[in-house]
């Protein structure tokens, strides 16, 4: 069908509750940026399932054998700045050589278009399976700009990793990017007005940061 969405859903029951506690408006700053790293953490589990496996010989304390490790796949995480920042802790825990891009966009509050005004990135990004991550897909616009300025880079293998999704968004990202799988924890209804999405979770970087 031409307006299926091509999205992962992380349905984890851990990463529902948390999500679940992260959109309620009651939850303070320090919860909240917990529970979204608490999650990063567990979509990295998901997203990294499929990473390739080499077998090593190794020496237990009662015998030699053959074991798994990971092929040795570099691995960059980028988080667009600033919501992004809230993922970034939770993934390196998880893949601690991963090295590190930032991409500085907001959303002109008038326009909904992306501005950009910063870009910081690994030299060897065309090697490496990059692993963007906002906490918001709502328009597809930051995202969608994002994906592009790394492939601007040489980036040739990404997955795009977000907690909350529009159907809007997802669309423009599936147009733009069809080469990018994207893993959320939700898709939710639809977007406001404003662009923000529904229900959603309101303001990602100013609930993270306490800014508003
Ligand atoms: C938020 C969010 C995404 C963007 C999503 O960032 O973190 O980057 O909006 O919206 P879009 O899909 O319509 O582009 P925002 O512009 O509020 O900047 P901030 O993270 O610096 O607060
Ligand atoms: N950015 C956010 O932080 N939240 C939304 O709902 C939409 C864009």
């Amino acid at each position: 069908m031409a307006d299926e969405l091509n999205v992962h859903i992380v349905d984890h029951p851990l990463v529902q509750h948390k999500l679940t506690m992260m959109r309620q408006k009651e939850t303070n700053p320090r919860d909240f940026r917990d529970l979204l790293e608490e999650i990063a953490m567990l979509m990295g589990y998901e997203i990294t399932r499929d990473f390739p496996l080499q077998e090593v010989e190794i020496e237990t304390p009662v015998a030699k054998c053959r074991a798994k490790v990971l092929a040795g796949k570099k691995v960059g995480i980028v988080p667009i700045l600033r919501a992004g920042l809230g993922m970034l802790e939770g993934l390196l825990d998880l893949i601690p050589l991963a090295r590190v891009g930032h991409i500085g966009l907001y959303r002109d509050p008038k326009t909904l278009k992306p501005v950009e005004y910063y870009c910081k990135l690994p030299p060897d990004v065309s090697e490496r399976t990059l692993i963007v991550v906002d906490p918001m897909l709502a328009t597809g616009g930051s995202s969608a700009a994002a994906l592009t300025m790394l492939k601007e880079h040489g980036a040739r293998n990404m997955i795009l990793m977000c907690l909350v999704a529009a159907p809007e968004g997802v669309r423009v990202v599936n147009r733009e990017h069809p080469d990018v799988p994207i893993y959320v924890a939700a898709v939710d209804d639809h977007l406001n007005d404003h662009g923000y999405i529904v229900p959603g979770l309101g303001d990602a970087g100013d609930r993270i940061f306490g800014t508003r």
